[in-house]
């Protein structure tokens, strides 16, 4: 598949690392270019064969497009991105005030439906907001595979993430309709404010076991 990643930071790194391991082509969207850059050479160091290239922001996207910004840069994202019309938009955020440490959307309310609210055009599936990004980049926890829940409302949209997810050796769960994504927005925070006591140096993955 041909997958377009915008945004350079740990997240594009990790998801970048799972999909080219997994043959996919990859297009690093990047407001700096020579983090683009560095970023591409990484991905390249992970497979000789990596298809992997940067582009500067607003260039068009694939079909597939992973946003890898904070929450709150979406709208800004939109703007710049003509609202991604057309295209199967991966939300992995998670809409956190890192004044409070609390949830922006209300409660009841997700940020991926405040997502598919600003890309009114395009198709939003919420996926990877429960998965840190070190332990996408080592592809598993304790020999464990990752697993990546997915929420969406558009059954074909979260075929295509599934088998994303899935070709890039982790294991697609489907939570259900892109209202759950606030329970998985919750359990992300949760994990982020546990990520002291537990003392794994934030490499724990959440996991159905069994
Ligand atoms: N880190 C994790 O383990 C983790 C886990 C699950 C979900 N998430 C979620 O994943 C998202 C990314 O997290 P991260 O840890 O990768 O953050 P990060 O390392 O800070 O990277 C954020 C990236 O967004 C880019 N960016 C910001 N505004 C942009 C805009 N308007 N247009 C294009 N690019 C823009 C930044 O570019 P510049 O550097 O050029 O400014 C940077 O490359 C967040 O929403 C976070 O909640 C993170």
């Amino acid at each position: 598949m041909k997958v377009s990643i915008i945004g350079n930071g740990n997240m594009a790194k990790g998801i970048g690392t799972r999909l080219v391991s997994g043959g996919h082509s990859v297009t690093i969207h990047s407001q700096d270019e020579a983090k683009g850059k560095e970023l591409v050479e990484q991905l390249k160091k992970v497979s000789g064969e990596a298809d992997v290239k940067v582009v500067p922001i607003g260039t068009e996207t694939d079909e597939v497009v992973i946003v890898a910004t904070p929450y709150t840069e979406v709208e800004n994202v939109g703007k710049e991105y003509n609202g991604l019309a057309g295209k199967v938009v991966v939300d992995i955020t998670n809409p956190v005030d890192f004044n409070t440490f609390q949830l922006i959307p209300e409660a009841g309310q997700s940020g991926a439906q405040e997502v598919a609210k600003i890309l009114s055009e395009a198709t939003v599936v919420k996926a990877f907001n429960t998965t840190l990004a070190g332990p996408l980049e080592a592809g598993e926890v304790e020999g464990k595979e990752l697993d990546v829940f997915i929420a969406g409302d558009d059954d074909d949209a979260k075929a295509t993430v599934s088998e994303l997810v899935k070709t890039s050796g982790m294991r697609p769960v489907d939570v259900g309709p892109l209202s759950e994504a606030r329970h998985l927005e919750g359990i992300g925070l949760i994990q982020m404010k546990v990520q002291d006591q537990i003392g794994t140096g934030w490499m724990s993955a959440l996991k159905f076991l069994g």
